[in-house]
């Protein structure tokens, strides 16, 4: 058909091909496209039996490998061949995980203070397809040894967890889990890869919300997989099946967030720290709950297990202070603070609260509440990168504003204890 006959619609669909240029782009391009098109029939055949190229958006986007294949690269700094899949959020790798390893009959065990997204999954959902979980104190690994089964698939820890802030015995969960057959799991959205690595203290699998503080700026939603390449390989499948597939827009703010990953989480940390030791000071302060306060009880593993650099180690940007008076000088902490507005995410640019107790939402929650594991008081601080001074002030002020009934004043020299977590 002579071209000049198209027809203005065709004309205006049928656009030439943009441009392949042969420099590398100083930018991550945005292949924002639900496909791809092939050289010809053939092509599109053996890509459908063979793989080994771009086939179709739920299958792989070259931008969210591009995001993937960057977390793999920091979670793999010393272990060769550790391969990524991306996700279009932390559940939807949590899911994924468990979907590929588990069976009908399979056993997992977590820890009792587990992620309640991840808990209600468990629980909830995947007990429908027989798949049952034992939830442990992980601080104690006899426990986490009594429970293990020939059934069990996996054991599934986090680095860092909220809102006690327990540390993980990594190395020991791992021998654990392979000592029955069952691979460890690890979600270290909270710690991230600048903090502690774990695939390189013996886990299988690491797993991030990427929403927290790899994309690290609270713009986009998108979770992450890393591991040995055939464990990947069956994750990624899960995904291709269930469709759970990071869009190219969030691939893009994700990895460029990576850029600043290891800037954003020292200085968050360092910020953290400061944080945590005033707050300690405050009299209106119940407890703290922070790694690197010599109290807790996750002190001395995460000196052992998160990177020492040349200022120390550092352990974490998440603080949660328990004020004096429970539930109700909790959420008036919240309430006073100007600078931090209360939100659900955590790991952003902006310094966020939330209140433990009151959000609780699963049964769980209400158990731990109820046994002393959560305070009814705890407000859980994600610090950001505000100035260090101004934050302190700010919660200081806020801590001053509590009805003096609420204070009591603290014993002198007291340290002030973790809450177990
Ligand atoms: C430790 C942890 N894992 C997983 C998730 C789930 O991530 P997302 O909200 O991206 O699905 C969260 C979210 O808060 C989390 O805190």
């Amino acid at each position: 058909m002579c071209k000049k006959s198209r027809g203005e619609n065709t004309r205006a669909v049928q656009l030439p091909d943009p441009p392949v240029p042969a420099q590398r782009p100083a930018g991550l391009p945005v292949y924002r496209t639900a496909g791809f098109v092939f050289a010809d029939a053939a092509e599109h055949a053996d890509l459908v039996h063979e793989g080994g190229g771009y086939l179709y958006g739920r299958v792989d986007n070259p931008t969210c490998d591009a995001f993937a294949d960057a977390v793999a690269a920091l979670e793999g700094v010393t272990v060769e061949g550790v391969r990524g899949q991306a996700f279009a959020s932390g559940m939807a790798a949590i899911s994924a995980v468990l979907l590929a390893f588990t069976r009908s009959g399979s056993h997992v065990v977590a820890p009792l203070a587990l992620y309640g997204g991840a808990y209600e999954l468990l629980v909830g959902l995947m007990s429908r397809f027989g798949v049952t979980a034992d939830f442990v104190d992980f601080a104690d690994l006899e426990q986490v040894r009594a429970v293990l089964r020939p059934s069990t698939r996996l054991v599934w820890a986090e680095t860092l967890a909220t809102p006690g802030m327990a540390v993980a015995d990594l190395p020991g969960l791992a021998s654990l889990a392979h000592g029955r057959g069952a691979l460890l799991v690890v979600d270290s959205t909270a710690a991230t890869p600048v903090l502690c690595r774990p695939l390189e203290y013996g886990a299988d699998l690491v797993v991030h919300s990427a929403t927290k503080y790899l994309g690290g700026h609270g713009d986009a939603l998108g979770g992450v997989v890393a591991g040995r390449a055939d464990l990947v390989a069956e994750v990624r499948g899960v995904r291709v099946a269930t469709g759970a597939v990071l869009g190219p827009d969030e691939a893009f703010l994700l990895r460029r967030g990576l850029e600043t990953l290891p800037l954003r989480v020292r200085r968050q940390c360092d910020t953290a720290a400061q944080f945590a030791a005033a707050m300690a000071r405050h009299p209106a302060v119940r407890a703290v709950d922070y790694p690197g306060l010599p109290g807790h009880h996750g002190h001395t593993l995460a000196r052992r297990l998160f990177d020492r650099g040349p200022e120390g180690t550092r352990f974490g940007a998440l603080v949660t202070v328990t004020p004096h008076g429970g539930r109700v000088a909790g959420l008036a902490l919240c309430d006073a603070l100007r600078l931090a507005g209360t939100a659900t995410s955590y790991g952003g640019t902006r310094t966020t609260v939330a209140h433990v107790g009151a959000t609780a939402l699963t049964g769980r929650d209400d158990v731990l509440l109820a046994g002393g594991g959560v305070d009814p008081g705890a407000v859980r601080f994600s610090i950001g990168l505000e100035d260090a001074e101004d934050l302190i002030r700010d919660a200081v002020e806020a801590l001053d504003t509590l009805s003096a009934d609420l204070r009591r004043p603290a014993a002198p020299g007291a340290a002030h204890e973790a809450v177990p977590g």
